[in-house]
């Protein structure tokens, strides 16, 4: 524990809650972030993939019918993080990479709005926020989560900035997608984040908002760093 933010702990351990849309730079910020800190990565949105993929084996592929609750009850997930990394295991396989597909992501997307789904997936998150210090990554960490967090970072940058940024990401993959349906993927994402009934993507009323549009990943980090000195007050510098 950095003795420089122990003022920012909730009980015995401490949760930096990371926020904001696909593309918004959250998962390198996060992983930069934790890295700085000596914390733990807690990337949820892998706890979605994960759990989608759980479910499309199952054979449940219609996101919008019904998910037999023995099904999603049944549910083997294991995470075990490590700074600036996590891994997923599912039923005991290591599925860190598989659940990097588009597929897998899109299908992650859509599960997430069902009330039954966030149930299974708030109490994982909030047990490992118990045992590690956290960096904790994803659409509802200051809403709902961790709403204790003392600090909370919502992350937004411009919709075509962050489909480019995508963009390129599936371009280093060997992936040629067209710009313009990575654009509509990411639109179309962004709605359903946003507008779903059970913990919609939103800011948190004491959440402070960063525009990455114009930043590096570094730049955004040192202001999140810099950030958690002033909030934490007892700061002696976090190196
Ligand atoms: O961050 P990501 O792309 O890996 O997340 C995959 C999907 O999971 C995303 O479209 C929305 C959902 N998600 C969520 O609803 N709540 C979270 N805390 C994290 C992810």
């Amino acid at each position: 524990m950095e003795t420089g933010i122990s003022s920012c702990r909730a009980k015995d351990t401490t949760v930096i809650a990371i926020d904001g849309p696909a593309g918004s730079g959250k998962s390198t910020v996060a992983r930069l972030t934790a890295h700085r800190l000596g914390f733990f990565l807690l990337d949820t949105g892998a706890l979605y993939r994960a759990l989608a993929l759980h479910l499309m084996r199952h054979g449940i592929t219609d996101s919008a019918g019904p998910v037999d609750p023995e099904v999603l009850n049944s549910v083997n997930l294991r995470v075990e993080p490590a700074v600036g990394a996590m891994q997923v295991f599912l039923d005991g396989e290591d599925v860190t990479a598989d659940i990097r597909s588009e597929k897998v992501g899109d299908a992650a997307s859509r599960y997430s709005s069902r009330p039954e789904v966030r149930h299974t997936l708030v109490g994982l998150q909030r047990d490992l926020g118990t045992r590690w210090n956290l960096v904790a990554e994803g659409r509802d960490m200051g809403s709902v989560v961790f709403p204790e967090a003392k600090v909370k970072i919502f992350l937004t940058a411009d919709l075509e900035v962050r489909a480019r940024r995508r963009y390129l990401e599936l371009r280093d993959k060997g992936e040629r997608p067209a710009f313009d349906d990575v654009l509509a993927d990411m639109r179309d994402r962004d709605v359903r984040d946003e507008t779903r009934s059970v913990s919609p993507l939103v800011q948190a009323w004491d959440a402070t908002r960063l525009d990455t549009t114009d930043l590096t990943p570094d730049q955004v980090v040192e202001q999140i760093i810099q950030y958690i000195k002033e909030s934490c007050a007892d700061a002696s510098p976090v190196s």
